[in-house]
Order: structure tokens, then C-alpha cells, then sequence
């Protein structure tokens, strides 16, 4: 296997995944619309009228892209959260499609947006090499994602408990800045900022990530019902890590725009 692909859970148990939590996804999705709108902040002061809201999810950026700049596309690997973003509006198509290997013509694009949707994507390669395709010269694409040492609090509090991936791998943010770097596009910002959220119990935050429908999907993840006795060990293991807000989670944000060249 190529270096640069990451060992990511099978896509149809992605899509299953956020198909089941569309109807919970918008009350706990906080940290996705704030990382979102720094996305949207970050675009290029131009009239995009061409546009796709890649990974979607549930369409509240689809939103607020077509009330920036008309109507426009939106795509996502969950039919659940179609549904959810077709209520919404703001597209004139939702389309059922993969960001590895884009249902669109060549050259039909201004701009592509997608917030903290290519994290779930194993070939990052090929969906710079779709962008890249898609895009009409000058066309820009603007991304979030989530990079290594994500939630690396609980993935080290499993460490302390058992040796099984209980955490979804994320990519290295010097994977990010050599794949986009690589993909003939001309990289005009790419950063990482962590952000830190805080849960009142280990609970709380295994909840949310269900909701979200980000829970662990990993192949190498344990068979079976997490035992009390290993979640105990786990709860115990994550208390060492309370802090006065609580117990942190710590995000690893990524940011881009990249630009096809004319
Ligand atoms: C965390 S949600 C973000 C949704 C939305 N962009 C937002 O900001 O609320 C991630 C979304 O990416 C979608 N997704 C995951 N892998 C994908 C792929 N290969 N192609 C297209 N969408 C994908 C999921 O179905 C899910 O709706």
C-alpha cells in the first residue's frame, strides 16, 4: 500500500454511520460550524457562482454558500444527510457521490468548499487529483480537516487500558502540506490550529462523538460490547487528564486554499 493512504474505516460503514446521526448531528455540531465559518472567512473575495459543497452533511454551510453566492451543488456520501441538507436547500443538486472520485465534468467549477469532511477520506491524493480535475483554471478550493493528535487524550487514556485502535487515525499535518504540495495546485494557505472542547465526563463525550456519527469505525477496533471493567479503566485513565473546565478533547484543525492555476 502507497504510503500516503491512511488506513480509514470502509465507506459504506461511513456513510451508514453519519446516515444514522443526521437527525442528531446539528444540535452537537458546535466546533464543526465554528471550524466552518472560519473556513468561509478564509475564501478569496470573489464571486464564486459555480460552486460545491463537498461533504455536506446535513447542508448548513450549502446554506449560507448559496446566500453568498446563489444556488449551488452539494455532494456527500450519506444519503441520510441529503435528506437532512435537501430540506435546507441552497443547491440545485444533492448529489450521492464520493470525494475521491467526483461525479462532475472537467473544468465545471469555481470553487469547492468542504469543512471537516476529507479526514474520512483514505486517498487525500485522489481528491486533490478530482479538485484539480473539476476546477476551471483560476478556481479555488478551500478545505478544513482534522489532523494527527486529534482526540490523541483518549486515544492515549485506550492506551493506558488496551492495545486495540479505538480512535480513528488522522493524517499527519506534514501529509497534508506534502500531498498538496504534490497536487499541482498552488497552495495559497495551509495551517493548523488546535482548538480544545470540554466534557463534564468521559460519557459526554463518547455521546457526541455518536452524534455526530464520528465514533471509532476502524478496522483493528475491538470486536464486540466495550466491557464496564475496560471503560472504567478507561474513565479512571481519562480523569488524570481533568482539568477546572473539564475533560479536554483537543482538535487538530487543518486549513487550506488552494488555487488551479490559470
Ligand atoms: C463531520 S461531517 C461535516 C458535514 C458538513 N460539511 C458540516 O460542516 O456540517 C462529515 C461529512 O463528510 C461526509 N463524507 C465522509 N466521507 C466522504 C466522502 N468520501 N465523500 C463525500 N462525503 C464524505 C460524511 O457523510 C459527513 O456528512
Amino acid at each position: 500500500m502507497p504510503e500516503y493512504l491512511l488506513v480509514v474505516p470502509d465507506k459504506r460503514q461511513v456513510a451508514a454511520s453519519f446516515s444514522r446521526a443526521a437527525g442528531s448531528y446539528d444540535a452537537v455540531a458546535s466546533l464543526q460550524r465554528e471550524v466552518g465559518a472560519q473556513l468561509l472567512a478564509r475564501l478569496p473575495s470573489l464571486a464564486f457562482s459555480r460552486w460545491l459543497d463537498l461533504g455536506c452533511g446535513t447542508g448548513h454551510f450549502t446554506r449560507l454558500l448559496a446566500e453568498r453566492f446563489g444556488a449551488g451543488m452539494a455532494l456527500d456520501l450519506a444519503e441520510g444527510m441529503l435528506r437532512h441538507a435537501r430540506l435546507r436547500g441552497g443547491a440545485r443538486h444533492f448529489i450521492a457521490g464520493d470525494a475521491e472520485a467526483l461525479p462532475l465534468r472537467d473544468g465545471s467549477l469555481d470553487l469547492i468548499y468542504s469543512n471537516l469532511a476529507v479526514q474520512w477520506c483514505g486517498d487525500f491524493a485522489a481528491v486533490l487529483g478530482e479538485a484539480q480535475r473539476v476546477l476551471r483554471p483560476g478556481g479555488v478550493l478551500a478545505f478544513s480537516s482534522l489532523c494527527a493528535g486529534t482526540l490523541g487524550e483518549l486515544r492515549d487514556s485506550w492506551q493506558a487500558v488496551d492495545g486495540f485502535t479505538h480512535v480513528n487515525r488522522f493524517r499527519a499535518f506534514g501529509d497534508y502540506e506534502a500531498l498538496c504540495a504534490d497536487s499541482g495546485l498552488q497552495v495559497l494557505a495551509l495551517e493548523r490550529q488546535a482548538r480544545t472542547l470540554h466534557f463534564p465526563d468521559l460519557r459526554a463525550l463518547t455521546r457526541s462523538l455518536k452524534e455526530l456519527g464520528a465514533h471509532n469505525l476502524n478496522p483493528g477496533r475491538p470486536g464486540g460490547l466495550t466491557g464496564p471493567a475496560r471503560i472504567r479503566a478507561l474513565a479512571a485513565a481519562y480523569e488524570g487528564l481533568r482539568t477546572a473546565e473539564g475533560l479536554p478533547a483537543t482538535y487538530q484543525v487543518v486549513y487550506a486554499v488552494l488555487c488551479k492555476s490559470r
